[in-house]
């Protein structure tokens, strides 16, 4: 176990290093940033509906014409930096992607991993927190699916991941240290870096996909809200509908089966799995963790 983790982590710091001293950033560029398991496919295809809109400006295309969300999964139109991008090649081809402009681009890691190449970038960053224990609940989820469908079955119990989460052992590092990066982030630079959670898209998904519009430069004009391109982008991007796409039910992504991107998608989960005490326990550590930083969520 703790050789897997070493493995996987050194498979991100490679890429991570590639991108930082390769990535040359496009004034227009856009990067979707996460914790996984944070609404990470949700995030990517709002942002993908709202500007393939922009390029389709009539509203029809939503609904009639061929949509990029039918035939892809929302992160094979996404690739993330140091997972697909910079793995391979530590100058990746990246023209294909300027054929759209804005490129989007994604990435788990913290903010202070993208800064160097992006000083002085005007490009945007949109990130998407989530509460700690659905959070960590839909990790153990993911990775048991992923595990099944591989060799370790039965080694990834929640007690372990719980142990894990709670020392900040984690692939992509402590998610309060990616939360808080963020954060700051946001706060420094307000136009540059948008935080957003999870709980808020669920609760006013209009209020915050517009808020997102605005944010990428692309607001909804008032003939698209009367028309209800609000309602149809949502409606789109929907858990339900995404899920029941074929692309999503049987295609893959990073050697994983799409369907697995998909699972309830609910405010609160934690509450079927985490005990009173385990709930206690890692209350108590995040708050510690974010004490002093006003980050209520
Ligand atoms: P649950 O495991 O709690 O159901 P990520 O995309 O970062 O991997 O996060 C996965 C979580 O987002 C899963 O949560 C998944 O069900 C949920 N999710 C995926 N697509 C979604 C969508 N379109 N709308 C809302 N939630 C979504």
């Amino acid at each position: 176990m703790p050789n897997t983790r070493l493995i996987c982590l050194s498979n991100k710091l490679v890429p991570t290093v590639n991108f930082q001293r390769n990535f040359k950033p496009q004034v227009t560029d856009i990067i979707l940033a996460s914790y996984p398991k944070s609404g990470t496919t949700w995030l990517k295809a709002l942002t993908v509906a709202l500007l393939e809109r922009v390029k389709n400006r009539s509203c029809d295309d939503i609904q009639t014409h061929h949509h990029p969300l039918e035939s892809d999964n929302p992160h094979g139109l996404v690739p993330f930096l140091e997972m697909n991008l910079y793995l391979k090649s530590s100058t990746p081809d990246l023209t294909n992607l300027s054929s759209s402009s804005p490129r989007l681009f994604s990435t788990h890691m913290p903010l202070h991993t993208l800064q160097v190449p992006l000083k002085d970038s005007p490009c945007k960053i949109v990130y998407i927190c989530r509460n700690w224990k659905d959070v960590l609940v839909s990790t153990w989820h993911f990775t048991s699916i992923n595990v099944e469908e591989t060799e370790a079955e039965g080694s990834f119990t929640l007690e372990l991941f719980f142990d894990s989460f709670c020392s900040g052992v984690h692939f992509f590092g402590p998610f309060w240290e990616n939360v808080l990066s963020y954060w700051r982030g946001s706060l420094e630079d307000p136009k540059h870096v948008l935080f957003m959670t999870y709980e808020d898209l669920k609760a006013e998904p209009h209020g915050q996909i517009k808020k997102l519009a605005e944010f990428l430069d692309c607001p909804f004009s008032e003939e698209e809200e009367e028309r209800g391109d609000v309602d149809k982008i949502l409606e789109l991007c929907s858990l339900r509908n995404l899920s029941s796409l074929e692309i999503n039910k049987t295609g893959t992504s990073n050697d994983v089966h799409n369907s697995n991107f998909f699972r309830k998608g609910e405010v609160g989960d934690w509450k079927n799995h985490l005990t009173p005490e385990m709930e206690n326990k890692i209350d108590n550590i995040i708050e510690e963790k974010l004490k002093g930083s006003d980050l209520k969520f």
